[in-house]
């Protein structure tokens, strides 16, 4: 059986060369067309080739979290199909799950382009989208088409996002619109306060700003749909406290750490080669590996301050199964990626996962649910 090959990925990393926002445009269109071709001999067939190259199964690395079955732990980070047109898709490169949006109430175009960079230097990317995608009610209609198609066979979220037009003060309003719209066709949402691309976004996560909004969404949610929160790397421990005990106090279902973070410390990237800017002065959050200790230690907070009664979800700088592993064991019960996954290819999922399991071997674990937050047991011990 034909299996996708790294040189094969090669070749799509050198459109990457050209302009990154163009080739995952490309990408991500090619991978809508062979979502809506499923009915055909050729769909079928180019998703069975999929499924060989990229998926894996194991029992240990399946969890029930909120209702819903993850056959893995590992899964699509948000901003990589903010419209769902490729959302029935995911499964098929081996991920436990998919995490579509950024959406909006409204439709916007985004920031103006150039507006995604690669840093390779840094294993890093440098985006400044702004939440383009083409609003909730489109998001609904292409979601509903799709789960007619193919009913979802991992779970789906949707991270929610404030649109640019709605004033920070009805927020709220802005948030629960797109979430009466959506709520019927994914299994949790997100909200995302924490972007660095939408003016005034992340100064949402404040107690007093982010208590309406946790509320009026709490309130509209009728199914009881696990709704989490995404929160940035660069707040301060007592303004992470401050969000954790509201999200307990609003039941929210978990915490997202982290989005991309607005520092530019550390970085050997200087200068913009696009624009020829320093990178000081381009506006953007970064992905990727300068990320990753951040997020780390932003899990390894919340999962102490809750004592692990709050799930988080782990993004940022996954690029290894030692990336992985060290948030699972600060206390990440799933984990995203979005960064890592355009730099080593679409193997990296399977070659996560199944360094995960070796590594539950390793350490006689016989569940994921065992490594999680293990780090700190040891520490109390
Ligand atoms: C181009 C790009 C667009 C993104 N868009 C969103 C978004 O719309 N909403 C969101 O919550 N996070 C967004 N993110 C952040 C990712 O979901 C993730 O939190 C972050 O990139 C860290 O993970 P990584 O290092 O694996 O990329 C975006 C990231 C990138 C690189």
């Amino acid at each position: 059986m034909f299996q996708y090959t790294k040189p094969f990925y090669s070749l799509l990393l050198s459109a990457v060369k050209s302009d990154p926002e163009t080739a995952h445009r490309q990408m991500l269109d090619t991978l809508t067309k062979i979502d809506n071709s499923r009915d055909t001999a050729w769909g079928r067939l180019t998703i069975k080739q999929l499924q060989n190259s990229f998926c894996i199964e194991d029992k240990r690395l399946q969890q029930s979290l909120w209702g819903l079955d993850f056959p893995n732990p590992f899964g699509l980070a948000a901003g990589f199909d903010k419209d769902g047109t490729a959302a029935g898709i995911w499964d098929s490169f081996g991920f436990g799950f998919a995490e579509l949006g950024a959406v909006t109430l409204h439709s916007q175009l985004g920031n103006p382009r150039p507006r995604m960079f690669r840093l390779p230097e840094d294993k890093a990317a440098l985006n400044r989208m702004g939440a383009n995608n083409l609003g909730a009610a489109v998001m609904a209609d292409t979601l509903t088409q799709t789960w007619q198609r193919k009913p979802r066979t991992i779970p789906i979220g949707i991270n929610l996002c404030k649109s640019k037009i709605t004033s920070l003060e009805a927020a709220a309003d802005d948030y629960v619109g797109s979430f009466k719209l959506l709520q019927d066709t994914a299994d949790y949402f997100v909200i995302n306060v924490s972007s660095p691309n939408t003016p005034g976004l992340r100064s949402l996560q404040a107690g007093e700003q982010l208590k309406p909004i946790l509320s009026a969404l709490q309130e509209a949610n009728q199914y009881n749909k696990p709704i989490l929160v995404k929160i940035a790397p660069d707040l301060n421990w007592s303004e992470i406290k401050e969000i954790i005990d509201l999200a307990l106090e609003y039941q929210l279902s978990g915490a997202i750490a982290t989005n991309t973070t607005i520092s530019r410390e550390g970085l050997k990237t200087k200068i913009l080669s696009k624009t020829g800017n320093p990178l000081t002065e381009e506006a953007g959050g970064i992905s990727g590996q300068p990320v990753k200790e951040r997020s780390t230690e932003v899990i390894r907070f919340i999962y102490q301050e809750t004592n692990g009664k709050l799930p988080i979800i782990g993004v940022g700088g996954i690029f290894t199964t030692e990336d992985a592993w060290s948030k699972i064991i600060a206390g990440a019960s799933l984990l995203q990626v979005y960064t890592g996954w355009v730099y080593e290819g679409p193997w990296m999922v399977k070659e996560v996962l199944s360094g995960i399991s070796a590594k539950l071997k390793e350490k006689r674990m016989n569940h994921i649910s065992e490594a999680i937050g293990s780090e700190q047991l040891k520490v109390k011990n």
